[in-house]
């Protein structure tokens, strides 16, 4: 089907746009009293996602309620090791927590590489979201990148040292790369799957990037996620690597469409460091509790630092649940109105 707004798809090729594409992190959430609503009448977060009609209506409500120029599917990234075996819960104001985690090899015999019908729910919301968007604006799919699910899967929650994670990648690095090995080729047929079922750009979320050495994220994470840009050359790809600012370099040799940047990446550096590949970001969330006079003038400062080519315009993170809705989208309109 033909888009009636292509322009985040265009900026991800690297084409040029009248104006910079926005959508932001996290833009399906408890930001909205739309979502808060949805979410309250349903059991839990993981019955939501598995519903496909509540998944597609809380993915579209940022379209239709904040203009922006990307749905994201509604969904998580702890979906993949759940798929795989291991079964996460979504505890309120805590966040996630796995019952059962992988400790050792013999563990890796419990779970297996998951086929894409497996996780049937998510493809049937794209199906259902296309539908229901009816080419208004493109849909992104995601997941986690394997070293980040990878984290989950070992820690059992998250973590501010991952060091039981690291553990592994010091002590036992062949156990790290056969499940690092069996997340990658899970992720490939998910998204592979995803983009059939109508999702027309995919992004890695790589959260836990930055808690690696350089070296170390060359060996048991940028390898992956490049296995992963290789095996899908059907859609544009985004990599977000949060805190992965000494690996931009690296970035810029995969095969990747787009790099996120989060806000402790300066901007002109990382055009120098990155000059093939469109970049998206990068506004400190913390910038949307200023006051609006304050949201634009970050706003602007950040659009005349990018320039008016291969940018897309987002968030260095998630929106925080306790932004308020005008702030929000006072930084859209910022965007939308903004001519260099
Ligand atoms: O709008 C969107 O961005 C699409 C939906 C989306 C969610 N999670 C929904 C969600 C996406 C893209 C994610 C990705 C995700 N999930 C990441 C990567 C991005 C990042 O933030 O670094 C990570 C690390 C997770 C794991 C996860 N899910 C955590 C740590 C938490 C708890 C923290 C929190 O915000 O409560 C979640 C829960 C979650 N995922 C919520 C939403 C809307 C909040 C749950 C609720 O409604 O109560």
């Amino acid at each position: 089907m033909q888009l009636q707004n292509d322009l985040l798809l265009r900026a991800a090729l690297g084409q040029k746009t009248e104006r910079t594409p926005i959508w932001l992190m996290r833009q399906a959430g408890r930001v909205l009293p739309e979502y808060r609503k949805v979410r309250a009448s349903i059991k839990d977060f993981k019955t939501l996602v598995k519903s496909p009609e509540f998944a597609t209506e809380v993915t579209i409500q940022p379209v239709d309620i904040l203009g922006v120029d990307a749905a994201i599917i509604f969904s998580d990234i702890l979906v993949i090791p759940e798929a795989m075996g291991l079964n996460y819960e979504m505890e309120e104001s805590k966040g996630p927590v796995f019952p059962k985690r992988i400790e050792s090899p013999k563990d890796l015999d419990s779970i297996h590489v998951c086929d894409a019908e497996e996780l049937n729910y998510v493809l049937e919301a794209i199906r259902l979201t296309k539908r229901e968007l009816n080419g208004r604006v493109p849909l992104i799919g995601f997941a986690g990148a394997p070293w980040t699910i990878f984290s989950y899967m070992i820690e059992g929650r998250g973590s501010k040292t991952f060091s039981a994670a690291k553990k592994v990648l010091y002590s036992q690095p062949e156990f790290a790369h056969k499940l690092l090995s069996m997340i990658t080729q899970s992720t490939i047929k998910y998204l592979k799957a995803q983009i059939k079922a109508g999702a027309d750009i995919v992004q890695l979320f790589d959260s836990w990037a930055g808690v690696l050495s350089p070296d170390q994220y060359e060996e048991f994470s940028l390898k992956y996620i490049a296995q992963i840009c290789d095996a899908i050359p059907e859609a544009p790809k985004t990599v977000f690597a949060k805190g992965a600012f000494f690996a931009r370099a690296s970035m810029n040799t995969i095969n990747c469409n787009v790099v996120g940047l989060d806000w402790n990446m300066g901007i002109q550096e990382s055009r120098q460091l990155i000059p093939n590949k469109t970049l998206q970001g990068n506004l400190d969330p913390c910038a949307l509790y200023g006051s609006l006079e304050d949201v634009k003038r970050e706003t602007k400062k950040m659009l005349q630092a990018f320039g008016n080519a291969r940018h897309i315009a987002n968030l260095g993170h998630g929106l925080y649940p306790d932004t308020e809705v005008d702030k929000v989208k006072c930084f859209i309109d910022t965007v939308k109105e903004f001519k260099i």
